[in-house]
C-alpha cells in the first residue's frame, strides 16, 4: 500500500475568511448606505449587550496592517465580502465609486503581498433601502443583484479571479426571515421564505452569468450554502449510507438542508422529496427559472463547523444519533466533530461532482490574553489538527479539494451574539484595536510553510 504524501496538493489555497459587516466598521463612511444589520443593531435587545458593527475591527481604516499580518502568517488566499450598500447605497441605482475604491485598494494590497483575493458578493449586509421595498421577496431582486454584481466585476475582475456569489442562504433566510434572530428580524411563514429563497437562487444564477460574461480574467466561480454535515455514528456500512441519505434529503419543517438549495443550482430542479414535504408552500415557478439558476459553477464552497452523527433506523431511514456526553463543545456549544471535514466534502463531492473549497471552518472560544502577553488558544490548535487531518484523509481518498479558509482571520462581530465569541487566529482588542497573533496563528503559519506536511 502506498503511504499518502503528507503534503497537500500544489497550489492549495491556504486562506482565512471574513465578511464585511463583521469587520469593516465605518458603517456610513464615504457615501455608504445603511444595511439591514446597521438598522437591526440600532434597536435595543437585538444583539448581545446591544453590540453592533459600527466600528467592529475598524478594518476599513486598518486593512493595510491587516493584510500585512496575513502576509506575516504566510497566508496565500483571503476570502472577504463586499458590502452591497457601500457600492450602491440605495441598493439599486447610483454606484458609489468611493465604496469601490476601498475594495480596489484592498485587492491591490493583497496582490502586493502575493495573497489571492476571493470575493464574496453577498454575506448578509443587505441594503436597507431594498429591504423597505420588499427585500428578497421583491421579484426585481435578481436584477438588482445582477447590477450590483456587474459594478463589482467591472471594477475588480482585472485582478480578481475567484468569486463566491452568496453566503449561506439557509442561515440568513432561517435566522433573518423566520426566527427573527438575525436582521432584518422577520418572522415569515414557510411559503414566503421559500419564495424569498427562490429569488436568492435566481440572484445567484444571474450573478454567475454576469461574472462569466464580464470578467476580464477567466473566473473561478462558486457559492457557499450552509448545508448540514451528517457523519456516520459508527463505521458500519449502514450508518455511512444513513449519512449519505441524510445529506441528500430534506428533513421536514426546516430549511437547513443541502438538496433544496443545491439541486436547483447543479441539477436544475427542486428535489422531489422537498416538493412533497413543503407541499403548497413550495413556490410555483416557471421551468425557465431553472435555466437561470442552473449556471455551471467551478467549485462548491463548504462552510463546516460541526457535524450531526446519524445512524440507520430499522426502517432504512437516517436518524440523528445521540451526541456522546462529554464531547468538547465550542463557546457556541457546537459539538466539535473533526470527522465532519471528511464526510462533508466527501459526500458533497460524490453527489454534486464539483471541486470543493472549504470556505469556512473554525472554533468560537472565549480567548484571552494570558499574563505572559500571549494568547494560548491550544483548544483552537487542537481543533485545527483534528479537522485538517480529516480534510487530508478526504483528499487522500480522492476528493477534489482546492482550498481551506479558516474562519476567521481575526476576532469579529458575531451577528446577534455580538463580540462574545472569538473565532480569530488573530486576537482583537476592541478597546484600542490592537491585533495580536494567537498561538494558533503561529501554528497555522508553520502548517502553511510546510504545505500541510507538519500536521
Ligand atoms: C458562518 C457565517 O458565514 C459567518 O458569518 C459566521 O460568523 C460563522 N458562520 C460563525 O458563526
Amino acid at each position: 500500500m502506498n503511504t499518502p504524501n503528507k503534503a497537500f496538493p500544489e497550489n492549495f489555497a491556504w486562506g482565512v475568511s471574513t465578511s464585511s459587516y463583521q469587520i469593516e466598521g465605518s458603517w456610513d463612511a464615504d457615501g455608504k448606505g445603511p444595511s439591514i444589520w446597521d438598522k437591526f443593531t440600532d434597536q435595543s435587545g437585538k444583539a448581545w449587550r446591544n453590540q453592533h458593527g459600527r466600528i467592529a475591527c475598524d478594518h476599513y481604516n486598518r486593512y493595510r496592517d491587516d493584510v500585512a499580518l496575513m502576509s506575516q502568517m504566510g497566508i496565500n488566499a483571503y476570502r472577504f465580502s463586499v458590502s452591497w450598500p457601500r457600492i450602491i447605497p440605495e441598493g439599486e441605482g447610483t454606484v458609489n465609486q468611493a465604496g469601490l475604491d476601498f475594495y480596489d485598494s484592498l485587492v491591490d494590497t493583497l496582490l502586493e503581498h502575493q495573497i489571492e483575493p476571493w470575493v464574496t458578493l453577498f454575506h448578509w449586509d443587505f441594503p436597507y433601502a431594498l429591504f423597505l421595498r420588499g427585500g428578497w421577496l421583491n421579484p426585481n431582486i435578481p436584477t438588482w443583484f445582477a447590477k450590483y454584481t456587474s459594478a463589482v466585476v467591472d471594477r475588480l475582475s482585472d485582478r480578481v479571479q475567484h468569486w463566491i456569489t452568496i453566503n449561506e442562504p439557509q442561515c440568513f433566510l432561517e435566522l433573518g426571515h423566520h426566527t427573527g434572530e438575525h436582521a432584518p428580524g422577520l418572522r415569515l411563514d414557510l411559503r414566503e421564505i421559500l419564495l424569498a429563497g427562490h429569488n436568492v437562487l435566481l440572484s445567484h444564477g444571474r450573478a454567475v452569468s454576469v461574472i462569466r460574461e464580464k470578467s476580464k480574467r477567466k473566473p473561478n466561480i462558486g457559492w457557499a450554502p450552509a448545508g448540514p454535515v451528517f457523519c456516520p455514528a459508527t463505521n458500519k456500512l449502514d450508518d455511512i449510507k444513513a449519512a449519505e441519505k441524510a445529506a441528500k434529503s430534506i428533513f421536514p419543517d426546516t430549511i437547513w438542508n443541502n438538496s433544496w438549495w443545491v439541486d436547483p443550482v447543479v441539477f436544475g430542479s427542486y428535489p422531489e422529496d422537498g416538493l412533497r414535504i413543503y407541499g403548497k408552500a413550495a413556490p410555483k415557478v416557471p421551468d425557465s427559472d431553472f435555466d437561470i439558476i442552473k449556471q455551471p459553477i467551478d467549485f462548491f464552497g463548504c462552510n463546516i463547523f460541526q457535524g450531526v452523527p446519524v445512524t440507520m433506523s430499522s426502517e432504512g431511514t437516517p436518524v440523528a444519533a445521540e451526541q456522546a456526553p462529554g464531547q468538547p463543545l465550542s463557546l457556541y456549544e457546537w459539538h466539535q466533530a473533526p470527522e465532519s471535514l471528511y464526510w462533508g466534502p466527501r459526500i458533497i463531492h460524490e453527489h454534486y461532482k464539483l471541486p470543493i473549497v472549504i470556505t469556512e471552518n473554525g472554533l468560537s472560544s472565549g480567548d484571552q490574553v494570558n499574563r505572559d502577553g500571549s494568547v494560548h488558544d491550544n483548544n483552537r490548535i487542537d481543533f485545527l489538527i483534528g479537522y485538517l487531518i480529516s480534510l487530508k484523509k478526504a483528499l487522500d481518498d480522492g476528493v477534489d479539494i482546492r482550498g481551506y479558509f479558516h474562519w476567521s482571520f481575526m476576532d469579529n462581530f458575531e451577528w446577534q451574539e455580538g463580540y462574545k465569541h472569538r473565532f480569530g487566529l488573530v486576537y482583537v482588542d476592541y478597546q484600542n484595536q490592537n491585533r495580536k497573533l494567537k498561538d494558533s496563528a503561529f501554528w497555522y503559519k508553520e502548517l502553511i510553510a510546510s504545505n500541510g506536511s507538519s500536521l
